[in-house]
């Protein structure tokens, strides 16, 4: 028998910016692979809208109203989930935004606001998964880094710093905790319908240009993004670690 199993029975999961687009379909792809998923945004309703479709599968939701800006917050999070034991044994960094301001018209408070949601926040998170998941003998961290990180795009320099960012740290991380069983890697989408960029990709011109370096010639669908992160959360990737997974219909392996 040489294929391994991609189902997360018996696994629990925590998932940031569960509430609506990527880690909404990530959270509820997980239940529907078997984990228990621990929601975290800073909007209640939807959280409970995400746990609902969860616990239809027949999985466990957690919700966690947070701000994952706060440390304060994630500090809450991690001794509930100790206080309830509940062991950890996925974490998927996804909570992000952006302002897309031209480099020249950066203000400090855009800049912080970007940092801490996007790449402060992933750090700590997985400081905390990283400590648990070392006792317990292993776990898996996956960020959501961005196509944004990997090549420059129209997306704003901050955006993409914390994306390229992400990307590095993910590395680091695989590099100094993959002796403790715990696999570090990232997703990096292309462009995906959610409520973060529905405004752009209405956009006719905006789509165009898109899909011109596109090979696959359409943006993403929420279930292309669900496999890859149920493969690198299952014993499917055991071997994969550091790396960065784009799913983007191609768009990053063009030359000319
Ligand atoms: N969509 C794409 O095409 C695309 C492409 C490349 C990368 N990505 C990345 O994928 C991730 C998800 O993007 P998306 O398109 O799904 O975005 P989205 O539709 O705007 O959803 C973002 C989620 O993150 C939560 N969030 C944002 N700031 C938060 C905070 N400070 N504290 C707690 N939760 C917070 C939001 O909830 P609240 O606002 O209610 O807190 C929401 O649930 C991001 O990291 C993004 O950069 C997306």
């Amino acid at each position: 028998m040489y294929l391994p199993s991609f189902s997360l029975k018996g696994k629990t999961a925590l998932v940031t910016g569960a509430g609506r687009g990527i880690g909404h379909a990530i959270a509820i792809g997980y239940a529907e692979a078997g984990a228990d998923v621990v929601i975290v945004s800073r909007t209640q309703s939807d959280l409970e809208k995400t746990a609902e479709i969860i616990e239809s599968k027949g999985s466990k939701a957690y919700i966690f109203e947070a701000d994952v800006t706060n440390k304060d917050h994630i500090e809450k999070i991690f001794e509930t989930l100790d206080s309830k034991k509940i062991r950890l044994d996925i974490l998927v960094n996804n909570a992000g935004m952006n302002i897309r301001s031209k480099a020249m018209d950066v203000s400090d408070e855009e800049w912080n606001t970007i940092m801490n949601t996007n790449l402060r926040s992933a750090f700590w998170f997985s400081q905390k998964a990283g400590k648990r998941m070392k006792e317990a003998g292993g776990g898996k961290i996956i960020t959501i880094s961005s196509v944004a990180g990997h090549v420059a795009l129209r997306t704003g320099v901050v955006y993409a710093s914390t994306k390229a960012a992400i990307i590095q740290m993910t590395k680091n991380l695989a590099l100094e905790w993959g002796e403790y069983g715990i696999n570090v890697n990232s997703i990096g989408p292309w462009y995906f319908k959610t409520p973060l960029t529905e405004k752009l990709l209405a956009n006719e011109e905006y789509l165009n240009d898109i899909l011109a370096v596109t090979p696959q010639k359409r943006v993403g669908e929420l279930p292309d993004l669900v496999g890859p992160a149920v493969f690198l959360a299952s014993e499917a990737s055991n071997y994969v670690n550091g790396q960065t997974l784009f799913v983007d219909g191609g768009m990053t392996i063009q030359g000319f």
